[in-house]
């Protein structure tokens, strides 16, 4: 039996992972490939760090281009990161050198995955991805070969395990955001600089990645319209409840007639959703498909346990000779949709305003609404004051994202509204 020979490059939280998988798991992998994976390379960069992994006898690179190109392997797994820089040359040199690629790395796959998979196809090899996104969760094989027989409308995720942690944490300790974001990174559920996470980046890398499997298209990742959850109040957690939703960080792609929407942003969802229910770290995938309807996937999104499994999965499918390519088609056969301008969302909206309550404000703010030909779904106030600010907090029925625009500038300009006005798109969650 020819072992599938494998080198690591990145000994971090994910490649550790790895290593120690390949350890333990090996008889059993063995068996169902009906041939051994061998690690046979590793590279990172401080040779004297202990890793908590048993390397001894594997050949060490310092410079991962070298191990890509010199080491005696038939893979190269790339686990280092960043969407350039020596992730993406090291790729390209595998491809190169005809080797297989598997990767963790959403960045240099939402940025560049077209032109590797031409890569990976123009070279013969696999480009294999499945811990990029939503890691331990197996929604890549999922989409693309689970359900390569369905038309999929839309999928929903809550794709940042960090941001659902801290909403979560938020809700059931009705604390606001600053404060359990340093809870979170006491803990070590955030970053040290979270904007990554927090500002909804690390999302829309892994939803462009998810769009491009299930319309079959090309994605240009600054076309998906990213916002985070800095702007989630405990008060609108509090409001949000009260209406019967739940607050989530979602990233939404749903193909239309006129093109796909790819959003990133916070929404309020039913509480009684399923998607509703996955707090904490945990990341959920919802896919609509025309013949199998809705299915939905639950697991950890990140740590090196989940994150290793599904880099390993990967590398079973090429010791098997079995994989799919890499973005479900192949990559010269992507279409290039249009995307939908965020202006042209349509749907229903949140809006508290912290008003001043003068005779006279709540006809002007329906006058905007009126205006700008907003029907309002609910209106709900509590408590009043003329001298201090009381929130007001209105539903609206579906409309389009640009009548939500003006209305709220003409709204923002009122005198007895003293705050900026803050908005949160409600998404039934059905595509
Ligand atoms: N962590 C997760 O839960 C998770 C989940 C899903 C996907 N991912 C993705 O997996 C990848 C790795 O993440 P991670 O969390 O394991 O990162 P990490 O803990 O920071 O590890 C990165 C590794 O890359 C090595 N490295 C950095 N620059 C290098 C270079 N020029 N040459 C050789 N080695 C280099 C580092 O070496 P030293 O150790 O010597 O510094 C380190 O071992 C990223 O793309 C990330 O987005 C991570």
């Amino acid at each position: 039996m020819t072992p599938l020979k494998v080198a690591v490059a990145g000994l971090g939280t994910v490649g550790a992972g790895v290593v120690r998988l390949l350890r333990d798991n090996g008889g059993m992998l063995a068996e169902r490939c009906g041939r051994p994976i061998a690690l046979t390379a590793v590279s990172a960069r401080d040779r004297s760090r202990d890793r908590g992994v048993d390397l001894s006898g594997v050949p060490w690179f310092d410079d991962a281009l070298a191990l890509a190109t010199e080491a005696d392997c038939d893979v190269v797994v790339e686990l280092i990161g960043g969407s350039d820089g020596i992730a993406r040359d090291l790729s390209e040199a595998a491809f190169a050198r005809g080797r297989h690629v598997v990767t963790a790395n959403k960045a240099l796959m939402a940025e560049h995955g077209v032109e590797l998979a031409v890569a990976a196809e123009a070279a013969g090899v696999t480009l294999a991805y499945e811990a990029a996104v939503a890691g331990g969760i197996p929604i890549i094989k999922g989409l693309r070969e689970g359900l390569a027989a369905n038309r999929i409308s839309g999928i929903s995720g809550i794709l940042n395990g960090t941001c659902n942690y801290i909403l979560s944490e938020m809700r059931d300790s009705g604390r606001d955001f600053e404060i359990v974001l340093a809870e979170a990174q006491a803990h070590g559920y955030a970053e040290a600089d979270p904007s990554f996470d927090v500002d909804g980046v690390d999302a829309a890398h892994k939803l462009a990645i998810l769009a491009a499997i299930a319309f079959n298209t090309q994605v240009a990742f600054d076309a998906v319209h990213v916002e985070g959850i800095r702007h989630v109040s405990a008060l609108d957690i509090t409001f949000a409840e009260e209406l019967g939703y739940r607050i989530k960080l979602l990233g939404l792609a749903n193909e239309r007639p006129d093109g796909i929407e790819l959003r990133v942003h916070a929404c309020m969802i039913p509480s009684g959703a399923a998607i509703a229910a996955v707090e904490g770290v945990f990341n959920a995938v919802v896919a609509q498909g025309d013949f199998v309807d809705q299915v939905m996937m639950v697991g950890r999104g990140a740590g090196a346990g989940p994150t290793a499994s599904a880099v390993v999965a990967d590398l079973i499918d090429i010791a098997r000779g079995d994989p799919a390519p890499a973005l479900g088609a192949p990559a010269a056969s992507l279409r290039r949709l249009p995307v939908v301008p965020m202006d042209r969302r349509h749907g229903a909206y949140y809006l508290r305003l912290m008003v001043v309550d003068k005779p006279g404000v709540i006809a002007d703010i329906a006058a905007a609404m009126r205006d700008n030909e907003i029907s309002l779904e609910s209106l709900l106030q509590h408590g009043r004051s003329t001298s201090e600010a009381v929130a007001v907090v209105i539903t609206t029925h579906e409309t389009e994202e640009s009548a939500m625009v003006r209305a709220l500038d003409t709204i923002a300009g009122l005198d007895a509204v003293v705050e900026p006005p803050r908005l949160i798109r409600i998404e039934p969650l059905i595509h």
